[in-house]
C-alpha cells in the first residue's frame, strides 16, 4: 500500500514537473548569409548551439558531448530544427527553465523564474563599435576558420572553473579578469567551461587551441582553427552550483566510481629502479604494519622510450614482483608510460610503417627530444594506435598482473615541456610548439583532444580486457594522466596536478587548482604531496613542507606521495586517512550518481548564507580561497606557510538546512565547538594535525553516512 502511494506521488511529481522539462521546439537554424547557426534542447535545461560557414556542420565535429545525453531531453537530433529564420530573425524556444530568444539574429539566454519573470543569464554582445559577436576569419585554404564569440557579462559577475591552471603563481577562483590560453603543457590543462554566479554554466565543446578572454563588460572564446564553433549552456537558480554540474555531466559524462583499493595511500616516487627495491618496499611497509593502495613504478622502467615494456636488465620478473608486492601488502601496482617512441625502440618501425605516429607539418620530422634522443609522439587520435598501445601494455604489464597505468607526458603537441628541448631552456624565442599533425586534424584544431584520446586508449583497453562493459559505473582498475579534456570524467582515470614545485605558495596553489578543476566537471583529482621538484626531505624546510603537503592528501580524492618513505611523521595521517575511505566511497557514490562536486570552494555551500564568501571569493581573498570543502561535512584549510604554529580559519555562516540539522563547526583534533559560522578563529596547528572542521557527527563521517 505504502509503495503504490509512493509510486503515485512519483507520478504525480512527474506530472506537475513536466512542462518544465521539455522543450517547446526541436530547434532553430539561423540562416544568415555565409553563416548557419543551428539552436537545439540538449540535455535538461541546456541549449546547444553550433555555428558554420558556407556549409551545415556535418554533425560530425569533434565533441566531448555524449549524444543522446544521459539526462533530459535532445540527442539523436541530427540538425533537426523547427523554425527556420533568415537574416535579422526572429525565434525562441524555450527548454525546462532555460529560454534562448534570437532577435534581430542577436541570441540571448534567459532563465525562467518560478514566478514568470525572466532573467537575462548572457546574449551575444552587441556594440557599434566591438567586434561582431559571431566573428570568423577564413582563409578559405580549407573549410577551417579562425573564430571569435564574444557574450555579455557583468561587471560584478564572478566565474569558476576552467580546468586546472597553473601560469604565473595562480590562486584564483574567480577568473573574472582573466585571459586564459588554451593549450595544454606540464601542470596546465585549462578546459572551457565555466560556471556564473548568475546561475548559469557554459561550455565550448571544441578541443582546438585559443584563448578565453573574461574582460569586464565581455566574455570572449576564441578558436584558431574551427569547422563549427560548439558551445551548450545551461542554467539554476543563482547558486545552486550542483544542480549545474549535474546537469553539465549528464551531457559530458559521469565518474565511474573508482575501486576501492585505490581510496588509500598511493606510494610513488622518483624512482625505484628495480624490482628488488620495489620488493623491499612492500617488505617495509608490511612489517612496519602502513596499510598502502597502491605502489607505482615511474618511468624509464623501459630500455628505449616506446618499448612500453619493462627493460628485463632491472626488472626480470615482474609477475613475480606485482605478485609478492600484493602478498605482502594487499597493494596493487601502477606502472608509468610516455607517449613518446624513439627510433631504437623495436615498436618505432611499425608504429612508423603503419602511419601510428603524430606527424609534423614538415614531414615526418620530429615532435621533441628527450635524454638525448629525439622523439615522435604515439598517435593515439587513431583508433588503430590505441589498440597497438594497449596491445603492448598488456603484454608487459596487465597480463602479469600490473593493472594500473600512470599516463604520464599526455599533454600532446610535444611531451608537454614547452620550454625544454632536450635539456636546453627555450625562453624569449618565439618559438610555436610543434606543429601536430593528427589522425583527427591539426594541433590547433584538436590538439586538446590529444591527451583524451590516450586516456582513452588505456579506458577502452582495460574495459576490453576485463569484460566490464565501457558505459558501466564502476572502475576495476584506474588509470593516473596529465592531462585531460571536458568529459575525462567519464574515464576511469584520475588528473594530477603534474610536476609542480616543492614550496610552500605552490601548495597553496594546490586548492585553487583544485577546486576550479572541480568545478570543470573534474573531481577525480589528485596531486604529488611533497610538489615534484626540488623537494629535499633532509632539509628541515623539506620535511616540514612534506609533512604539510601530506596532512592535506589526507583529504583529498586520491593521497597519493610523492616523497620519500618517512614512515614515522605520516603515519598517523595514513591510518586516519583509512579511517575516512568510507566517507570517501560516499562522495565518489555521489559523484557518480549525480556528478556532485567532492572538492568545493567555499562559494558552492555558503553563497547563499554567507554573503561574506560571495564578498571574499570575487577578490579571491586567501582566507576564503584557500580554504575547501571535502564533501558535505569537511572544511579543511591546509597550512601554507614555513614555520606557521597556527592558523586562522575562515568558518563560512551555516545554511539554514544545516542549522536544523543543528550542525555548527567542530575543530576536529579537539572536537571544540566553535559555532554557526560567519567569523574568523585561530586554531593551533602542530605538524600532525592539520586544521579541519566537521559537521555533523564524526560517527556518520567515518561510516560515509552522509547524504
Ligand atoms: C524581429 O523583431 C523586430 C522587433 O523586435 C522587428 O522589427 C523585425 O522586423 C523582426 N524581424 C523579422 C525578420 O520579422
Ligand atoms: C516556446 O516558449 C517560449 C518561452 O515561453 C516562447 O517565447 C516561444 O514562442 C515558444 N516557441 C514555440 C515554438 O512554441
Ligand atoms: C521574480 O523572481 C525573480 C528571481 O527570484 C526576482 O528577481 C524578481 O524580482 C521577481 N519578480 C517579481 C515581479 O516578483
Ligand atoms: C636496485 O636499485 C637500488 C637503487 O639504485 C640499488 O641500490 C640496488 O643495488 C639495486 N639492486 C639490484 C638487485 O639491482
Ligand atoms: C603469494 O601468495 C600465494 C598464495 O599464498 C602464493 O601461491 C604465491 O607463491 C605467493 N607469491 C609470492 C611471490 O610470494
Ligand atoms: C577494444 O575492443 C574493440 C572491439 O573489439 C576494438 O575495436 C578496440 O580497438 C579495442 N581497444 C583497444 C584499446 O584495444
Ligand atoms: C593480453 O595478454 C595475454 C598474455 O599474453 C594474452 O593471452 C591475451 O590474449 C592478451 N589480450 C589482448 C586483448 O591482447
Ligand atoms: C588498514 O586498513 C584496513 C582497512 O582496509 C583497516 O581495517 C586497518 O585498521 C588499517 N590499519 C591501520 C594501521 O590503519
Ligand atoms: C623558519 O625557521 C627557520 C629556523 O629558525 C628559519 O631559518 C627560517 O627563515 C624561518 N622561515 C620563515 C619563513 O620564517
Ligand atoms: C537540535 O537540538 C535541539 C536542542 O538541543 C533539540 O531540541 C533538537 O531535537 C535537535 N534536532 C535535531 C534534528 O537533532
Amino acid at each position: 500500500m505504502l509503495s503504490v502511494l509512493a509510486a503515485l506521488l512519483t507520478l504525480a511529481t512527474a506530472i506537475s514537473a513536466w512542462p518544465s522539462t521539455s522543450s517547446n521546439s526541436t530547434g532553430i537554424k539561423l540562416q544568415n548569409g555565409f553563416e548557419r547557426v543551428y539552436i537545439q534542447p540538449f540535455g535538461n535545461n541546456g541549449i546547444r548551439v553550433r555555428a558554420s560557414l558556407m556549409r551545415d556542420p556535418s554533425g560530425n565535429e569533434l565533441s566531448a558531448l555524449l549524444d543522446p545525453p544521459l539526462e533530459g531531453p535532445g540527442g539523436n537530433q541530427g540538425l533537426a530544427y523547427d523554425q527556420l529564420i533568415g537574416y535579422q530573425g526572429n525565434a525562441s524556444f524555450q527548454n525546462g527553465n532555460l529560454i534562448v530568444q534570437v532577435n534581430l539574429g542577436v541570441i540571448s539566454f534567459y532563465r525562467a523564474e518560478t514566478n514568470g519573470s525572466l532573467s537575462l543569464l548572457t546574449q551575444e554582445f552587441t556594440d557599434d563599435k566591438a567586434l561582431y559577436s559571431r566573428y570568423y576569419v577564413q582563409e578559405y585554404k580549407s573549410p577551417s576558420f579562425q573564430a571569435q564569440f564574444s557574450f555579455t557579462s557583468d561587471a560584478d559577475e564572478q566565474f569558476y572553473g576552467m580546468g586546472q591552471q597553473a601560469c604565473c603563481k595562480d590562486t584564483s577562483v574567480n577568473k573574472k579578469g582573466q585571459s586564459i590560453d588554451l593549450i595544454n603543457f606540464n601542470s596546465f590543462v585549462p578546459i572551457p567551461v565555466y560556471m556564473s554566479n548568475k546561475g548559469y554554466l557554459q561550455f565550448f565543446n571544441m578541443p582546438s587551441q585559443g584563448r578565453m578572454e573574461f574582460s569586464p563588460i565581455r566574455t570572449r572564446f576564441i578558436s584558431s582553427e574551427a569547422t563549427a564553433v560548439d558551445y551548450w549552456i545551461t542554467t539554476a537558480e543563482p547558486g545552486d552550483y550542483d544542480t549545474l554540474q549535474e546537469q553539465y555531466t549528464a551531457v559530458t559524462g559521469r565518474q565511474p566510481t573508482p575501486p576501492d583499493f585505490i581510496l588509500g595511500y598511493q606510494q610513488s616516487k622518483l624512482r625505484y629502479w628495480n624490482q628488488t627495491q620495489v620488493m623491499d618496499l612492500a617488505q617495509e611497509f608490511h612489517d612496519r604494519q602502513v596499510n598502502v593502495s597502491m605502489i607505482v613504478v615511474d618511468f624509464f622502467n623501459w630500455k628505449y622510450q616506446g618499448d612500453w615494456a619493462f627493460d628485463p636488465e632491472y626488472w626480470s620478473d615482474p609477475a613475480e614482483m606485482a605478485s609478492f608486492v600484493k602478498n605482502m601488502t594487499g597493494a596493487e601496482m601502477m606502472v608509468s608510460l610516455w607517449p613518446s617512441v624513439e627510433d631504437l625502440s623495436d615498436n618505432y618501425i611499425a608504429l612508423q610503417e603503419q602511419g601510428l605516429l603524430a606527424t609534423t607539418r614538415d614531414g615526418t620530422g620530429v615532435t621533441d627530444s628527450f635524454a638525448g634522443v629525439y622523439t615522435r609522439l604515439i598517435d593515439s587520435t587513431n583508433p588503430a594506435s590505441r589498440e597497438f598501445l594497449w596491445k603492448q601494455l598488456n603484454e608487459s604489464y596487465f597480463s602479469k598482473g600490473i593493472h594500473n597505468f600512470w599516463i604520464d607526458q599526455a599533454d600532446g603537441g610535444t611531451l608537454g615541456e614547452a620550454w625544454e628541448n632536450n635539456g636546453q631552456t627555450i625562453n624569449l624565442i618565439p618559438y610555436e610548439r610543434a606543429s601536430a599533425q593528427y589522425f583527427i586534424g591539426t594541433q590547433e584544431g584538436a590538439g586538446k583532444m590529444y591527451p583524451w584520446l590516450h586516456q582513452a586508449a588505456i579506458n577502452e583497453g582495460l574495459h576490453n580486457l576485463t569484460g566490464q562493459p565501457i558505459t558501466s559505473a564502476s572502475c576495476d582498475y584506474m588509470s593516473l594522466t596529465r592531462s585531460t579534456f571536458a568529459g575525462g570524467q567519464r574515464y576511469c582515470s584520475y588528473l594530477w596536478s603534474g610536476d609542480t614545485l616543492s614550496e610552500f605558495p605552490v601548495l597553496l596553489q594546490q586548492i585553487t587548482s583544485s577546486v576550479s578543476v572541480a568545478a570543470s566537471g573534474i573531481s577525480s583529482w589528485t596531486l604529488d604531496i611533497g610538489g615534484f621538484t626540488g623537494l629535499d626531505i633532509d632539509t628541515d624546510y623539506g620535511k616540514e613542507l612534506f609533512v604539510r603537503w601530506f596532512g592535506m592528501g589526507v583529504f583529498l580524492p586520491y593521497p597519493w606521495s610523492y616523497g620519500e618513505e618517512n614512515f614515522v611523521i605520516i603515519k598517523k595521517y595514513i591510518d586516519l586517512r583509512y579511517q575516512l575511505v568510507p566517507y570517501v566511497r560516499a562522495l565518489f557514490q555521489q559523484l557518480q550518481y549525480s556528478g556532485r562536486t567532492i572538492m568545493r570552494a567555499l562559494y558552492y555551500d555558503f553563497s547563499l548564507s554567507d554573503p561574506f564568501v560571495v564578498q571574499a571569493t570575487s577578490v579571491n581573498n586567501p582566507l576564503v580561497t584557500q580554504q575547501y570543502m571535502f564533501g558535505p561535512r569537511l572544511l579543511v584549510s591546509p597550512v601554507g606557510i614555513q614555520n606557521a604554529t597556527t592558523k586562522e580559519v575562515y568558518l563560512p555562516r551555516l545554511t539554514e538546512s544545516m542549522i536544523s540539522q543543528n550542525f555548527s563547526w567542530v575543530h576536529w583534533w579537539t572536537d571544540t565547538d566553535y559555532g554557526q559560522g560567519g567569523n574568523t578563529v585561530t586554531v593551533n596547528a602542530p605538524l600532525d594535525e592539520i586544521p579541519v572542521f566537521y559537521l555533523g557527527s564524526k560517527s556518520d563521517i567515518f561510516s560515509g553516512s552522509v547524504f
